[in-house]
């Protein structure tokens, strides 16, 4: 049996999808019975933050799909559910990391996944680690100001980004939860091409019919307005190092790791946003 974590989230509301899809023997793990319900699997409710509902929900699992909001609390809420997992018989476990996952990295993110990792890979358990890019959904932040004044508004310069989308992550989690190869790698996960955020502005203006621009203001103006508007402040902050990574160009390279992992190429931003136009209208 497999146990899909963050299953209401971006990259676990598409993995529902593809177990459903291929008909394995798959729950969710949820906080909220009622979002279990619309997920319309198979679910337990359980909680990162409560080792006892995991210790329940863990059992009779074979196979973990581990992920979880970024928070100050991940590094501490999964290496838990990994110590639970080893006590449950768990035989594998794909997690969601970092590119940049480093016990050194600058950024906090990378440093939270790199303990994590860490922590797996002593475990003993069997392990498969997905290291995705920057998520195609993250536009989807973007959608207001879009709509509203047809701009997106950033510090990466003219950093290109290499965007994937959650549903090749949620792809690549269902066939290493489902088939035996690809124990013990890790994976650096792209999309198959790299965009500087005037070149997205200019597939939104074409796909929508309406000029949109990018505006490059400095980084600490926009970690400003992101907390103004209720990011947590460290959350804000990490964000803001982010951009400043992009801006270095470190998010423009691309992998095959999505081809070596399902045998086909990733989706482009262009099927991406012909597919959720809506959002940004
Ligand atoms: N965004 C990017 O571009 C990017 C790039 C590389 C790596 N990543 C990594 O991808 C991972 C996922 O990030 P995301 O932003 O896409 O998050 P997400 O998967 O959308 O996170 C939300 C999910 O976490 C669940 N959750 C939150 N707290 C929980 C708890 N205490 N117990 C159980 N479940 C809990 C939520 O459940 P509820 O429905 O109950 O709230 C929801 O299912 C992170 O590790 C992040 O560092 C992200």
């Amino acid at each position: 049996m497999i146990l899909v974590t963050g299953a209401t989230g971006s990259i676990g509301q598409y993995l529902v999808r593809h177990l459903k899809n291929q008909g394995s023997k798959f729950k969710a793990l949820v906080r909220d019975e009622a979002k279990g319900r619309a997920l319309g699997c198979d679910y337990v409710v359980g909680d990162f933050d409560k080792p006892d509902t995991l210790r329940a929900a863990f059992e009779g699992i074979d196979r973990l799909f581990l992920n979880v909001a970024p928070s100050e609390s991940m590094a501490r809420q999964l290496n838990t559910a990994i110590d639970v997992a080893k006590a449950a018989g768990v035989s594998r476990v794909v997690p969601v990391s970092s590119p940049g996952a480093s016990t050194t990295s600058k950024l906090k993110i990378g440093r939270w996944h790199g303990e994590i990792e860490e922590h797996l890979q002593a475990s003993g358990l069997g392990w498969s680690i997905l290291r995705p890019g920057s998520f195609m959904q993250n536009l989807l932040g973007a959608a207001p100001l879009i709509k509203s004044e047809g701009k997106i508004i950033g510090g990466y310069k003219d950093g290109r980004v290499a965007f994937i989308d959650c549903y090749d992550i949620a792809a690549c989690g269902a066939v290493l939860l489902t088939g035996n190869d690809h124990v013990g790698k890790t994976f650096v996960l792209t999309g198959r091409e790299a965009l500087s955020y005037p070149e997205v502005a200019q597939k939104f203006s074409a796909k929508l019919g309406k000029p949109v621009t990018y505006v490059d203001l400095p980084v600490e103006q926009v970690v400003a307005s992101a907390k103004a508007k209720g990011t947590p402040a460290a959350l804000a902050e990490e964000f803001g190092q982010f951009m400043t990574v992009i801006a270095s160009g470190y998010a423009a390279r691309t992998t095959q790791g999505i081809k070596e992992i399902t045998g086909r190429e990733p989706r482009t931003l262009d099927q991406f946003l012909d597919e959720n136009l809506q959002a940004f209208r």
